[in-house]
């Protein structure tokens, strides 16, 4: 059977759910990465900033999107050195102005993906998998890209059968 690991980055605190701005005690996309694990199975990474971001949602917009804009790469409290136990790396994040947020980035960066799956993730409010895909194949040099999941951040919590189906066809070889 493949070896999964789920990378994965959410936020807590003020976020915007249904186009309203509302507070999370726990982020979609760590829902969505518990969900993927219970299915299939898999060890789960955490990506966390050393750096913490505003719990206050536009606040913390205006620093990931001066983030975006000057490519950071935020320093990590851990980082995973070594993935080759793994068949599958999921890549589990929200959508922040259109990508992943950039300590995702950082994570990536420092691995080695030849032969490996690599599969996009991502929470959203409307734009999908929005440039998840498009990241993948720039920064997990040498590994295939697989079909991606994307989870409405207000339907995290019900996305279970959602997550199980696309987990059970992708991920079980
Ligand atoms: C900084 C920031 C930027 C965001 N940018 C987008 C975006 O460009 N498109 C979108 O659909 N949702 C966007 N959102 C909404 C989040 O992607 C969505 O709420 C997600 O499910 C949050 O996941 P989390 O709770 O795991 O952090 C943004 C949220 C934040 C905080």
């Amino acid at each position: 059977m493949a070896k999964n690991l789920i990378i994965y980055y959410s936020r807590t605190g003020e976020n915007y759910v249904r186009r309203k701005v509302t507070v999370l005690s726990k982020g979609n996309t760590e829902i969505v990465a518990e969900y993927i694990q219970k299915a299939v199975g898999g060890d789960l990474f955490r990506v966390e900033t050393v750096k913490t971001y505003p719990a206050d949602y536009y606040e913390c917009i205006k620093v990931a999107k001066a983030e975006l804009r000057a490519k950071a790469r935020p320093e990590l409290k851990n980082y995973l050195t070594d993935i080759s136990d793994y068949d599958n790396i999921i890549v589990a994040g929200p959508c922040w102005w259109g990508t992943y947020p950039m300590g995702i980035l950082t994570q990536l960066e420092k691995l080695d993906f030849t032969g490996k799956k690599v599969f996009p993730v991502m929470t959203h409010e409307g734009s999908g998998l929005a440039g998840s895909k498009s990241a993948l194949k720039k920064y997990c040099k040498g590994a295939k890209l697989g079909k991606g999941l994307a989870v409405r951040g207000a339907d995290a919590e019900k996305s279970e059968d959602k997550v199980v189906k696309w987990a059970e066809k992708e991920l079980r070889i």
